[in-house]
């Protein structure tokens, strides 16, 4: 971390004044209710803080990030700072009792060492809005160019009413107030530093000041100051409830796995993938085939192990471990595993015999299990990843695929837990659900079907590539054929852009 002071926001050509992100993570997050602050919570393999601190460190408008972190918790931000390699974080303090007194700590703090008459400006953000776009970023920074006092909201897709409490009989409706007009904020909240603070000084002499926010200080006590409205970004959500996590998580797959820009996209997986070593299971043909040859036509040193192939059985923990370590051999690293085998035995339980059910909870769920522990040691060291395979069958089990459906429930519990468990060593646990796929495992079940009705194994293979290069770990990714009314919109290009920032990042970590 470098001092406080001095740097790249003393602008010599007397453009904009320095500015500074504060990054508000002085709340615990009851609402969502674990032992831990939210914003340490992990959500696509990291600490919300940390993909919120990552957004401001890649723009370019924002010279330095100060940060106001629940008490007690400030190691654990530095801890983050320092292995992210997050050059703007000057500090990390403790943030107040109230969001409002937590701004307070932080005006006071930016209020250090300014020269008179010297003015900086000031993004106040939520921790806990890790998808902040670099557009919303832009467009407060230029308001600020001409308004002291900036906001960021959405119009309300849901209809507002006021209510009013009658003691026992509950809530009732007192006013509904013309949608039309309705936004919900969001932040940044934007601000010249004098501006802010002035609002504060006069907040401070009232005795009834109370507020959730920043803009509401400056409307409040300083009423002829215009506060500017920057549009925001349904993507901009606050992680508040249990169920925001969720929904988070699922907006980093969607984005990550996104397909990237067409014209760079090669490059791209060539630059990820040179100088690697990727070993997989089930490599002889079908999926595994093809994402070998996939990953090997990008310069990926590729060992494509199968039982027709290479004799490797993945029913024998000998056989897995010993694979390995002759890939380990050749260079020396290996960064990704995969295993792509399984066997579909279908039929009615009690018609099976032991020797199907065995062959079957091996390859479909013992050798995951042991490739995972094998693995482990030399994903260790290379911050790599692990990706295994489950079936659209793994949230509700069918008749006559009891074997099948269950071995590949188990297979999506393995992955979260082990992503779990492995984030420390920073070892990224994928599990891929691809919809009903072209491969021989399923001819050999249904015979020849209808061209058109199944996916390719190549599409497969090109979204298992997608998913290792991502910094995506715990994540079921499903796979499904392309809608053809599928409207290529503005959140499309919003996913593509995060895709490449992600996959930036995920370059970076690989590197460290
Ligand atoms: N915040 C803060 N200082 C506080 C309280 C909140 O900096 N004393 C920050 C939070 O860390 C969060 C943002 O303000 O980034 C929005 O807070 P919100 O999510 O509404 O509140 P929390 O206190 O974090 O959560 P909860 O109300 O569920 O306890």
């Amino acid at each position: 971390m470098r001092s406080d002071h001095g740097g790249p926001g003393d602008r010599p050509d007397g453009g904009r004044p320095r500015t500074t992100a504060v990054v508000l993570a002085g709340g615990t997050g009851q609402r969502v209710g674990l032992s831990i602050p939210k914003q340490l919570l992990k959500i696509a393999g990291k600490a919300v803080i940390e993909h919120t601190l990552a957004v401001f460190e890649k723009s370019e408008l924002v010279d330095d990030i100060l940060v106001l972190m629940a008490p007690g918790h400030v190691p654990d931000v530095e801890r983050i700072v320092a292995r992210a390699g997050l050059r703007k974080v000057s500090r990390v303090i403790e943030g107040g009792a109230t969001r409002n007194e937590t701004t307070e700590r932080a005006i006071a703090v930016l209020g250090e060492g300014l020269t008179d008459g010297e003015e900086r400006h000031v993004l106040f953000h939520d921790a806990v809005r890790p998808l902040l776009s670099q557009r919303v970023i832009s467009d407060c920074v230029r308001a600020l160019a001409r308004y002291r006092a900036v906001d960021v909201a959405i119009p309300s897709a849901d209809t507002i009413i006021v209510t009013r409490t009658h003691g026992d009989d509950g809530e009732f409706i007192t006013e509904v107030p013309d949608r039309s007009r309705l936004r919900r904020g969001q932040t940044p909240q934007a601000f010249h530093l004098s501006t802010i603070r002035e609002a504060y000084r006069l907040a401070a002499r009232d005795p009834n000041f109370q507020a959730t926010d920043d803009c509401s200080v400056v409307l409040r006590y300083l009423p002829d100051e215009p506060v500017h409205v920057v549009r925001g970004d349904e993507w901009n959500m606050k992680v508040t409830q249990p169920v925001d996590v969720f929904v988070a998580d699922k907006l980093y797959q969607l984005a990550s796995t996104a397909a990237p820009p067409p014209r760079s996209a090669e490059d791209a997986y060539r630059r990820a993938l040179a100088g690697t070593t990727m070993v997989v299971f089930g490599g002889s043909y079908g999926i595994g085939r093809d994402l070998a040859r996939l990953a090997e036509s990008y310069g990926a040193r590729v060992h494509a192990l199968g039982r027709s192939t290479t004799g490797t059985d993945v029913r024998d923990p000998r056989a897995i471990a010993e694979a390995l370590s002759r890939a380990h051999a050749e260079t020396g690293r290996i960064d990704h595993v995969v295993n792509t085998a399984g066997v579909l035995r279908i039929g009615p339980l009690a018609e099976t015999d032991s020797e199907t059910v065995e062959e079957a909870l091996r390859v479909n769920y013992l050798a995951p299990v042991e490739i995972a522990r094998a693995s482990h040691r030399y994903l260790a060291k290379t911050g790599g990843q692990l990706l295994l395979y489950t079936s659209s069958s793994y949230t509700r089990g069918r008749a006559e695929y009891s074997l099948y459906s269950s071995a590949k429930a188990a297979v999506v519990n393995l992955t979260q837990a082990l992503a779990d468990e492995w984030a420390v060593d920073r070892v990224r646990v994928n599990c891929v659900n691809p919809e009903r796929t072209a491969t021989p495992m399923r001819e050999r079940a249904f015979g020849t079907e209808p061209a058109g009705t199944l996916l390719s194994s190549e599409a497969v293979a090109r979204t298992s590539l997608d998913v290792l290069l991502s910094p995506l770990t715990g994540h079921v990714v499903d796979v499904r054929q392309q809608d053809p009314t599928a409207d290529a919109s503005a959140a499309e290009s919003f996913e593509r852009a995060l895709a490449a920032s992600l996959d930036a990042e995920s370059a970076r970590e690989r590197t460290t």
